[in-house]
């Protein structure tokens, strides 16, 4: 079989690398791809975001599978593109990764359909949010509606923080049409999960828990990134926490999609908050997480073909995930000065020390290949460094332990991820 991969993140390093060990897959391309994912695929130039150019490409190899990584193209209707043409494809439609692509439809669906979730407000007017900012308890949490890279919502302690933060959001446009509407909401203090799930329209099927580091700085300092590390499992989600969840919010929010005539089929993300009053819904994505992938692919046990295929044939409940009883920790390699500004271009070395290894993985974000086929730095996320071991502890020994193979100019890393494990 030949498959498409689009995107060009770490999550698409890990998604070529786990379709590459499946029998079924013959070739496996992706564009627009990275320095790391050359390695498994062929990388292809066409952007994400070209749908026509990649049906057109897709069409002329014969693919028999395109796997869409990236939230952008999904909810820019990628999909829709490729079943027009007839193209077997993996991933939600335009009018389904809506879950993701705006905030307030997500909350409102939460509401109708009593999924629990933060208490909110929704404003168009930026003097209406003015006004209701003045009566509102601190802190409070303000999200641009639409896709802002992770890095819409703000954490305002203040009345004065959160009116600043409507005017870099509505009215500077610091994150574009994206804070044309903006959710205002109630902030939740608790342990952050990160559950990701196949789903077929009708049946979901929930993988290992994971948890992220959005925060740039050791001690959950600094701005809001894509993910500066995770582990998984998370020792916080209890067989309890599972089943609070699989009655009040897995399959609801399938049966809600259903229900308001927008299937989804896909990856379901749930960013999941463990309150004191229990589990709350912070955000969905109609993707894989990064880097969640790059800790719950090493440890998922099914061929990754076959579960794609049964989300599109909605035959998921003739399939059980199977995952390894062991942990995994994956460590972010940045450049130094992300998620504001930083330099790239530098070669990268150490690379090789992974080779051969079953339990050490190094996923590229931003890396690229030169004609000579040295390997430089190419983004804020360069390289995502995972290691697996028999439990957490031994897990992020390992990855750390890795992080010192790799060198590169700038390099910067974050120290305590996977803190919380000495605390669980
Ligand atoms: P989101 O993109 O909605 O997941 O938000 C990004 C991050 O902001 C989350 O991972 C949380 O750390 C934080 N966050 C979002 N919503 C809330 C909330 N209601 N209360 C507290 N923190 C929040
Ligand atoms: N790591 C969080 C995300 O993928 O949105």
């Amino acid at each position: 079989m030949k498959i498409l991969v689009v995107g060009s993140g770490g999550r698409e390093h890990a998604l070529v690398w786990k379709l590459a060990q499946s029998p079924k897959a013959e070739k496996i391309y992706c564009a627009p791809g990275n320095g790391g994912i050359a390695e498994y695929a062929e990388c292809v130039d066409i952007g994400a975001m070209e749908f026509e150019k990649l049906a057109a490409f897709a069409k002329e190899k014969e693919i028999d599978l395109t796997v869409i990584g990236m939230d952008d193209p999904l909810c820019g209707g990628i999909v829709d593109v490729f079943e027009r043409e007839g193209l077997r494809v993996f991933g939600p439609r335009k009018n389904a990764a809506i879950l993701e692509g705006s905030k307030a439809f997500s909350k409102d669906l939460m509401k109708k359909y009593g999924i629990p979730t933060a208490d909110y407000q929704v404003f168009t007017d930026p003097t209406e949010a003015e006004a209701y900012l003045e009566t509102a308890k601190y802190p409070i949490v303000l999200k641009a509606d639409g896709l802002a890279l992770g890095k819409g919502v703000l954490i305002c302690k203040t009345r004065q923080e959160a009116k600043d933060g409507v005017k870099t959001l509505m009215l500077d446009k610091q994150f574009g049409s994206a804070g044309d509407e903006i959710v205002v909401e109630e902030f939740l203090t608790g342990r952050e999960v990160s559950v990701l799930s196949f789903v077929d329209g009708k049946t979901i099927r929930i993988m290992t828990s994971a948890q992220d580091h959005k925060r740039a700085k050791d001690g959950d300092q600094g701005l809001n990134t894509g993910g500066m590390g995770t582990f998984s499992p998370s020792p916080f989600y209890t067989p309890e926490v599972d089943a609070f969840c699989r009655e009040h919010i897995y399959q609801k929010t399938v049966d809600a999609m259903r229900a308001e005539g927008r299937e989804f089929k896909g990856i379901i993300f749930f960013g999941l908050m463990l309150t004191a009053d229990g589990p709350r819904v912070l955000e969905y994505n109609a993707r894989f997480g990064d880097p969640e992938t790059q800790v719950v692919l090493p440890r998922m046990k099914n061929d990754l073909v076959d579960v794609f295929e049964a989300c599109i044939d909605g035959t998921l409940d003739q399939v059980e995930l199977e995952f390894a009883d062991n942990a995994a920790v994956c460590v972010v390699l940045a450049s130094d000065g992300y998620p504001e500004k930083y330099e790239k271009g530098f070669p990268i070395s150490g690379l090789e020390k992974f080779a051969g290894k079953t339990d050490y993985f190094v996923f590229h974000a931003g890396s690229k290949r030169t004609a000579d086929g040295r390997i430089l730095t190419n983004g804020g996320r360069v390289l995502g460094v995972t290691a697996t071991g028999r439990d957490l502890k031994e897990a992020r020994r390992k990855a750390y332990e890795a992080t010192e193979w790799i060198s590169f100019e700038n390099k910067y890393m974050r120290h305590d991820i996977g803190k919380a494990i000495d605390e669980a």
